[in-house]
């Protein structure tokens, strides 16, 4: 999908709801003053701008997303972070290197038989004691959402401290890297 389009049908179909989802998953994240922060599926920065703003300037967020139009877009608008092309499942990155990743609404666009794939990338990626948070689409009511995320996740590597509503269609799963 185009960005423009993105922002376009993000913003109608949350019903006006879509800052304030974004800001209470931020706050979830708990990050703090100077960590460094991974989001992946970052589109067109609109959580990745909440990250840079908790972290401050000492920290650092980058995002990473496969569309290179998505990517443009958040270059321009999110001047503060650092933008990279790449998918969940191949990370370009270093073992250890965040102390926090966070995604929103991207793993479902993984396919399923890649999603293990991804989580245990979105492990690598992290410090031990590291922290993950998800958004994403509530139950598998929904075509598009993510088949036992929690389950997933713990298989990945990650003991999940919490999985709590944001909105009615949308859950926030956090964990932590053992
Ligand atoms: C619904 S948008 C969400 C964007 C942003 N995280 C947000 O919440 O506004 C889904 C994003 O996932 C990205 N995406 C698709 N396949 C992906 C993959 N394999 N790994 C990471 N991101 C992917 C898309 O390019 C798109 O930017």
């Amino acid at each position: 999908m185009r960005p423009l389009l993105y922002e376009f049908t993000a913003t109608v179909f949350s019903f006006g709801r879509r800052k304030a989802a974004y800001d209470r998953l931020a706050e979830l994240c708990e990050a703090e003053t100077g960590e460094k922060v991974l989001d992946v599926g970052c589109g067109t920065g609109y959580l990745t701008r909440r990250l840079k703003a908790a972290v401050g300037p000492g920290g650092a967020v980058t995002g990473v997303d496969p569309s290179r139009p998505m990517l443009e877009y958040a270059v321009r608008h999110v001047p503060t972070c650092y933008f990279q092309e790449a998918s969940a499942q191949a990370l370009p990155f270093a073992e250890g290197s965040f102390d926090l990743v966070a995604s929103s609404l991207a793993i479902h666009h993984v396919p399923p038989g890649q999603q293990p794939e991804a989580f245990r990338e979105l492990r690598r990626v992290l410090r031990p004691g590291g922290r993950v948070v998800i958004m994403e689409l509530h139950g598998s009511s929904h075509g598009h959402a993510v088949d036992d995320l929690p389950g997933q996740l713990e298989a990945a590597g990650f003991t999940v401290t919490d999985d709590a509503p944001i909105q009615r269609r949308l859950r926030c799963v956090r964990a932590q890297a053992v």
